[in-house]
């Protein structure tokens, strides 16, 4: 099973809550994270871009840093590890996009792929004016589809004639082209975003739900099972998923239930306000589900939480389910979180025991 972590770009991370761990994103944050997945043998790290934040008391995601920017840095300063920037295709064309990409890729050696967001908070594109309105919603696969139609031109002939509903391209041209393709990872839950995954991607996020309950997220690796069936592409789920461990079981859960007190409901209303502006999403996809959530929770991430030994079992478990290709993880407090997971958690994992840490 791979391992992967999603860094804290944004601050506080992925708890909505005042009484969470509270912190502002930088770089040194960052870089010491992926510094130190890459000293536990993780695979892969991605961050998100995200553009307006839910505000509230706790701030929530009001202050970000830009993904691209962040991910050429950590390029620099790591060896190993891959790494992943996200793109909200509305706010930049697919040939800066295919050039920034190779530009990192060369500082990465060839580590560098791109995260496809296709838009789901309205908020963050209406307030540059770059918000084409609510068809936007429903159209939005096909944009991301005609837009990495576009990169993979790029990227492997150094030129594109590429004539769309969306974008039009006059022998447009790249070089120096990648020496391999440039990895496109998606985060599609609805069924069209399944199926823009399964046709241009070559890993898609999917998440699960509830506390201790991986198989949560079998049904959604079993969709895009049947959308990879559609297009005969192997693209491996990665499964989005939360850690909160500590010595017992009951100290973990004590944590949990902290940050549950201080949830941050001002920030949640303005999310699920920004959610609900989509009418017409399926219940499964991810504002769906922000809307229809049963409980207002600091997250509704998947949550793993419990000793560490519990939680090397849980993700044992995961390993076992059928499509699974990995996992990526957050944490409650990412530096202690991380050395955790790496000196008590990850020798405890059986599936990852032919998968050794480069060094303690
Ligand atoms: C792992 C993961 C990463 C994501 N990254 C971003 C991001 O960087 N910016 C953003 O606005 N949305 C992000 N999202 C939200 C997805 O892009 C969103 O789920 C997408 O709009 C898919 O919608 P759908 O569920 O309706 O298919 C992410 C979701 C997941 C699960």
């Amino acid at each position: 099973m791979d391992l992967g972590v999603f860094i804290p770009i944004g601050n506080n991370g992925w708890l909505i809550s005042t009484t969470s761990p509270q912190y502002m994103p930088s770089f040194d944050l960052n870089r010491e994270v992926v510094q130190k997945a890459e000293r536990f043998g993780f695979d892969f790290a991605l961050s998100m871009i995200k553009l307006r934040g839910f505000g509230g008391p706790s701030e929530y995601w009001d202050h970000n840093l830009e993904s691209f920017t962040l991910m050429a840095g950590l390029a620099a300063v790591t060896t190993r590890i891959r790494l992943f920037a996200s793109v909200a295709v509305l706010t930049i064309p697919p040939a800066i996009v295919a050039r920034m990409a190779v530009t990192i890729d060369s500082i990465s050696h060839g580590r560098f792929g791109v995260n496809i967001v296709s838009g789901w908070q309205k908020a963050e594109y209406e307030q540059m004016g770059m918000w084409p309105g609510a068809e936007h919603f429903e159209r939005r696969y096909d944009y991301c589809s005609e837009y990495v139609q576009v990169m993979k031109d790029l990227w492997s002939t150094g030129r594109s004639d590429f004539k769309g509903r969306f974008f039009q391209m006059s022998d447009c041209r790249l070089g120096p082209i990648p020496p391999k393709p440039i990895e496109i990872v998606c985060a599609g839950q609805s069924g069209r975003g399944m199926k823009f995954a399964a046709e241009y991607g070559d890993y898609n996020f999917i998440s699960g739900g509830g506390i201790n309950t991986p198989q949560t997220v079998a049904p959604f690796a079993a969709k895009l099972r049947e959308q990879n069936a559609q297009t005969g592409r192997e693209v491996g789920a990665l499964a989005l998923t939360m850690i909160i461990a500590d010595e017992t079981d009951e100290a973990a859960m004590a944590k949990w239930e902290h940050y549950k007190a201080g949830v941050d409901l001002e920030a949640l209303d303005w999310r699920d306000t920004q959610a609900a502006a989509d009418v017409k999403a399926e219940k499964t996809s991810t504002v769906g589900r922000m809307v229809h959530a049963p409980e207002k929770l600091p997250t509704n991430m998947l949550r793993l939480i419990g000793s560490y030994a519990s939680v090397a079992k849980l993700l044992d478990e995961m390993a076992e389910i059928e499509g699974l290709r990995g996992v990526m993880l957050t944490f409650d407090d990412f530096l202690v979180g991380m050395e955790q997971f790496g000196t008590r958690i990850l020798p405890l994992m059986k599936c990852r025991a032919e998968r050794p840490a480069i060094a303690a």
